[in-house]
C-alpha cells in the first residue's frame, strides 16, 4: 500500500512480544568462546534491551538515515546494537571484527559514519584481540583524513567480571576470563561506556515508523576495482526476503533452535541470525568462538547441548573438521539436527557426503545455499525433504527467483550449458544501490549484460536442470567462504616500499577451498628474503585484516603481460598450479619470464 509505514526492528520484537505472545521465548542461546560461558535472552528481554539502547542513540543525536558503525565480536549486544539502528531508521554499517583499523576507517569514510559501538577486547579460541586499540587507531586514521566521529560507545566485554555483571543468567553474559594484560586507552570526549550509558536509559522506546524502500543497513563487500562497495539494503524488501527464505529454506518450525555459525559481520549472519530468524520467532544460537576451541568436538557439542535442529554452516569449516576424522563428530549424539546448511563457496561433493554420511547420520536434508551480500537471501537452494539432492549442487531457484545461464555475447543458454549466472528479474532481496555511488551499482551488475543482474559466478546446468556453481569469474577470490578482490591484496603489496608491482591469484587449498598466491616485482635495491615475506604478509594483515594473508609469495623478477601491459593472471594460476598447459600465450611480450617463474615456484606454504 503507497504511503503505509513499517519498521523491522517492531515486527522482529515488539510483533512478537505483544501480538503473538513469544516474550518469555529464547531468542538467543549465547555461548562465549569459553563452553562455561552462557547465557540466554528471551524476546521481551531482548526488547528492552534494544529500547534502551535505542534511546541512548536517540539522546547522542542519532537520527533516521544517519549511519552508525559497528566492530564487535559475536556477543548479545552486537545485535542489540544493530536492531536499536533499525528501530532509529539509523543505518547500521557492521565491519567484520577480524578486519583491520585501516579497513575500518575506509568503511566510516566511505559512508561517514557519525558514531562506533565496539568492544573492549575478546578471546577467539587463544587469541585475545585488543578490539578498543584497533578503533582507536582507525578512529585516529579517520581524524587525520578530516572527518572526527563523534561518539564511541563501548561495551565492556573481557572486563565485564569486573562490573559485577553477568550474576542473573538473562542480564549480560558471564565472562570469566579476566584480561589483566588488555590496555584500554580512553578518549575523553569521544569514549563512552555503554553499561553507563543504558543504565539510565528508559525501556521504552517509539520505533521511526519508515517507508519499505527506507535504507535498512550497509553492509561492505570486496569490489573488482580494490575499492570495497557499500551494499545498501532496503527495509520492507529484506524483511520479507529474508523471513520468507528463512522459513521455507530450513522448513521452520517453532519448536526450532537454529544454529548459523557465521559472523554478524557477514551477510549470512544480518540475514539468518538476526534479521530471518527474529522475524519467524526462532530461538537461534549465538556463538562467540571457533569450532577448534576449546577442542574440534567443540560445535557437536553445542549442537547437543542446546539440543540443535537446523544447523547452518560453511564448507570450509566442513572441510576443516574433516580433517580430524570421524570420531570427535559420532562421540556426540547430535540425535536432535534434521537440516544442515551451507553457504558461501562451493562444496565439494567429498566435503558434502562426509557432511551428510556422518555430521547428519544420512537422515538430515543438505541445503547448498547460494546466494551473495546483494542477493540479500538465498537465491538457488533445495528445499529440505523436497529437493532430490545432488551432492555440490544448489539445485534449483527459490521461490520467484529466475536465474539464466548466459554465453559470453549475452545469449540464453537453454538445456544443459555452462556460462554466466544471472538473473532475469528482480526478488525482494535485491540490493538497491551502491552507498554514495549508484553509478558502480549499475555498471557491477547490470551493465555487462543490460536486461540481467550479473552474479559474478559462473554456472553449469546439467541435463536434470540441476544449478551448479563453478565459482567466480571475475578477478575475486572466495578465502574461506570470503570474497576478497585481487586488486586490494595487490594495492596492500604495492604499498610497501620494497614492491614496485604485485600480481595475485587464486590457488586450491584443501580447507580454505581457494588461498592467496602472490607474485611480487622488487624494487632495485631490495633483495628477496624470509624476512621480506613476513613483512609483507604483516603489512597485508594490517591493511585488510588477517583473512586475507597470503600462503604463498614468490618473487617475480617479471611478470607475463600482454604486449599492452596487461598482467595475465590466467598464465599465474598456472604457473602456481605447475600447470604448463598454459594454453595460447602468443600474446605474451616477454616468453622468458614465464619459464623463470615455472623454475621458481613456491612449493610450500609459507
Ligand atoms: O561466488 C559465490 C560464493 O560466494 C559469493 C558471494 O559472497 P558474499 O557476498 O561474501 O556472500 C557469501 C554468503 C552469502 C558468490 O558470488 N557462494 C556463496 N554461496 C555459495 C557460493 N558458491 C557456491 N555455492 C554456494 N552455496
Amino acid at each position: 500500500m503507497k504511503g503505509a509505514t513499517t519498521n523491522i526492528c517492531y515486527n522482529v520484537l515488539d510483533r512478537n512480544v505483544h501480538e503473538k505472545k513469544l516474550g518469555d521465548k529464547v531468542a538467543f542461546y549465547w555461548e562465549g568462546n569459553e563452553p562455561e560461558e552462557t547465557t540466554q535472552i528471551t524476546y521481551r528481554e531482548l526488547l528492552v534491551k534494544v529500547c534502551q539502547f535505542s534511546n541512548v542513540l536517540r539522546k547522542q543525536g542519532i537520527r533516521k538515515g544517519d549511519r552508525v558503525a559497528i566492530y564487535m565480536p559475536m556477543i548479545p549486544e552486537l545485535v542489540v546494537a544493530m536492531l536499536s539502528c533499525a528501530r532509529l531508521g539509523a543505518l547500521h554499517s557492521i565491519v567484520f571484527a577480524g578486519f583491520s583499523a585501516e579497513s575500518l576507517c575506509e568503511r566510516i569514510l566511505d559512508s561517514s559514519c557519525s558514531l562506533l559501538i565496539t568492544t573492549d577486547a575478546f578471546y577467539r579460541g587463544e587469541k585475545l584481540v585488543n578490539l578498543k586499540m584497533l578503533a582507536d587507531e582507525a578512529l585516529e586514521k579517520c581524524r587525520e583524513k578530516g572527518f572526527p566521529v563523534r561518539r564511541c560507545i563501548v561495551v565492556k566485554h573481557l572486563g565485564r567480571a569486573e562490573l559485577g555483571m553477568g550474576d542473573s543468567p538473562s542480564q549480560s553474559p558471564p565472562v570469566k576470563r579476566s584480561c589483566p594484560d588488555v590496555q584500554i586507552s580512553w578518549n575523553q570526549g569521544v569514549d563512552l561506556w555503554w553499561h553507563e550509558l543504558v543504565q539510565e536509559a528508559g525501556d521504552e522506546c517509539e520505533p521511526e515508523w519508515c517507508d519499505a524502500e527506507d535504507p535498512l543497513f550497509i553492509l561492505y563487500t570486496s569490489g573488482s576495482t580494490g575499492k570495497p562497495k557499500g551494499v545498501v539494503h532496503t527495509t520492507g524488501g529484506y524483511m520479507l526476503y529474508v523471513a520468507t527464505t528463512f522459513k521455507y529454506v530450513f522448513d521452520f518450525h517453532s519448536e526450532d533452535v537454529f544454529w548459523c555459525t557465521a559472523d554478524i559481520g557477514w551477510i549470512t549472519g544480518h540475514s539468518y541470525i538476526t534479521y530471518g530468524p527474529l522475524a519467524n520467532g526462532a530461538t537461534s544460537v549465538l556463538f562467540e568462538g571457533i569450532p577448534t576451541y576449546p577442542d574440534v568436538g567443540r560445535l557437536w557439542n553445542i549442537v547437543d547441548k542446546y539440543k540443535v535442529t537446523k544447523f547452518y554452516t560453511a564448507p570450509t569449516a566442513i572441510r576443516l573438521l574433516m580433517k580430524f576424522g570421524d570420531e570427535p563428530v559420532t562421540k556426540h549424539s547430535r540425535a536432535s539436527l534434521q537440516v544442515l546448511g551451507t553457504v558461501g563457496e562451493p562444496i565439494n561433493p567429498e566435503a558434502w557426503l562426509w557432511y551428510h554420511r556422518v555430521v547428519g547420520s544420512e537422515r538430515c536434508s543438505i541445503v547448498d545455499t547460494f546466494w551473495q551480500t546483494e542477493t540479500g537471501g538465498h537465491m538457488l537452494t533445495p528445499l529440505p525433504g523436497a529437493t532430490p539432492m545432488k551432492p555440490g549442487s544448489a539445485t534449483f531457484p527459490f521461490f520467484g527467483v529466475a536465474p539464466a545461464i548466459l554465453n559470453e555475447s549475452g545469449e540464453e543458454l537453454e538445456g544443459e550449458a555452462e556460462g554466466y549466472l544471472v538473473f532475469k528479474q528482480p526478488w525482494p532481496g535485491i540490493m538497491r544501490t551502491v552507498y554514495g555511488n549508484h553509478g558502480r551499482f549499475e555498471t557491477t551488475y547490470f551493465k555487462k549484460f543490460p536486461g540481467y543482474y550479473v552474479t559474478g559466478d559462473g554456472c553449469r546446468r546439467d541435463q536434470d536442470g540441476y544449478y551448479w556453481i563453478t565459482g567466480r569469474i571475475d578477478d575475486m577470490l572466495n578465502v574461506s567462504g570470503h570474497l576478497l578482490s585481487t586488486a586490494e591484496v595487490e594495492s596492500a603489496l604495492v604499498e610497501h616500499e620494497a614492491v614496485a608491482e604485485a600480481a595475485v591469484v587464486g590457488h586450491p587449498h584443501p580447507v580454505k577451498g581457494e588461498c592467496l598466491y602472490c607474485f611480487v616485482t622488487l624494487c632495485d635495491g631490495h633483495t628477496f628474503s624470509p624476512t621480506l615475506k613476513e613483512e609483507l604478509k604483516k603489512q597485508i594483515r594490517e591493511k585488510i585484516g588477517p583473512i586475507a594473508t597470503p600462503d604463498y609469495i614468490q618473487n617475480a623478477p617479471g611478470l607475463p603481460k600482454t604486449r599492452s601491459g596487461k598482467i595475465m593472471r590466467r598464465v599465474l594460476r598456472k604457473i602456481a598450479q605447475n600447470d604448463h598447459d598454459l594454453g595460447d600465450t602468443s600474446t605474451v611480450a616477454d616468453p622468458s619470464v614465464i619459464s623463470h617463474l615455472f623454475s621458481h615456484r613456491c612449493l610450500v606454504t609459507q
